[in-house]
């Protein structure tokens, strides 16, 4: 087995409650709470769970894009979070978020060439006669057209301001791309293409991905591990095979019974959780999924399961697994 890419250790993030005229903090909202999760090279990471349950918070704490509360992250075994300021800036290029909206974050009155371009040149990685090269090239390898390049973002559909976000994080060579919901606003037809462009230039550039959905069938298709999070926790990890064959998560079990789309692999048994996710900031006594869960016993209230390996690449946190 080789060594993480990215190495997760039972990592926090919590986020105060402020509250009244003094703005006391009178609470915490857990968005992640005690994760481990080890990703290696060349392979995709997926995320799932439900709205609310910490994924993006868990991906830009992973690459350090927001300070942790407690825990470690390792990105080839150098803790990135006791790195100094400028070693963080040297490694920043070979860290890499593309989220669902890139459109939000390209200004509308730049050209698509030059916002590509400009974090080449910020970060010392081509000279100025170097850079238009190297655009062209990532256009190219994106999907997109030369002449794409002194358009302006507005100029452009859904699917391809996509392909110019995934273009921005491409140039910088990275190793490591968060990629959070990064199809979720597509149609289906442009989702797989975007996804046929994610698997190539894992081809090609032997890119790792921590994949952030919270669709089951696009997570199915790409992703060789995954992981399921519920309320800041995470109920399971296991090879795509196992988890879409037989989840034994029953919170796994419950979103995978829930999928409209046919798994042909899967065994399925409709569980229908009841009730919303509860709040972050004041989770469930032991087991956080006890309030919903159809198996629930009497020690799921009062113990919280520990997240243990049960064979395999199997991680189940449940205590009638
Ligand atoms: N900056 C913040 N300040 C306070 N609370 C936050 C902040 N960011 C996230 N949260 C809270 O943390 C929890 C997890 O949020 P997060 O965005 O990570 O969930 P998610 O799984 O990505 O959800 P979605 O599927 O809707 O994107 C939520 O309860 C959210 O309200
Ligand atoms: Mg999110």
């Amino acid at each position: 087995m080789s060594e993480p890419l990215l190495d997760i250790r039972r990592l926090k993030k919590y986020f105060p409650i402020k509250s009244g005229l003094l703005n006391r903090t009178v609470g915490q909202v857990k968005a992640v709470d005690d994760i481990s999760i080890t990703i290696r090279p060349g392979e995709t990471f997926g995320l799932v769970g439900e709205s609310g349950s910490g994924k993006s918070t868990v991906g830009r704490t992973a690459i350090r894009l927001t300070d942790k509360t407690e825990g470690e992250v390792a990105f080839k075994g150098v803790d990135l979070y006791a790195l100094p300021p400028q070693e963080l800036r040297k490694l920043r290029p070979k860290l890499q978020l593309i989220f669902q909206d890139p459109y939000s974050s390209l200004n509308p009155r730049v050209r698509v060439g030059d916002a590509i371009g400009e974090a080449l040149l910020e970060h010392g990685l081509a000279s100025k006669d170097e850079v238009r090269d190297r655009v062209l090239d990532v256009l190219s390898l994106c999907g997109l057209s030369s002449y794409h390049i002194d358009r302006f973002p507005h100029e452009f559909s859904g699917g391809q301001r996509q392909r110019i976000g995934i273009a921005r994080a491409l140039v910088l060579n990275p190793e490591l791309i968060v990629a959070d919901e990064p199809v979720s606003a597509l149609d289906v037809s442009i989702q797989a293409q975007i996804i046929n462009l994610f698997r190539r230039l894992q081809e090609t550039n032997g890119l790792t991905y921590l994949f952030i959905s919270h669709d089951l069938s696009v997570v199915e298709h790409l992703c060789s591990r995954v992981g399921v999070m519920y309320l800041g926790s995470m109920a399971e990890t296991a090879s795509r095979d196992d988890l879409f064959r037989e989840p034994l998560h029953p919170y796994t079990k419950a979103l995978l019974s829930a999928v409209p789309i046919p798994i042909p692999k899967l065994k399925r048994e409709r569980i229908v959780l009841k009730g919303d996710i509860p709040n972050p900031a004041n989770p469930p006594s032991g087991c956080k999924f006890h309030t919903r869960c159809p198996f629930a016993v009497a020690r799921c209230a009062e113990e919280r399961p520990e997240f243990r390996h049960v064979g395999g690449e199997r991680y189940v946190a449940c205590h009638l697994v």
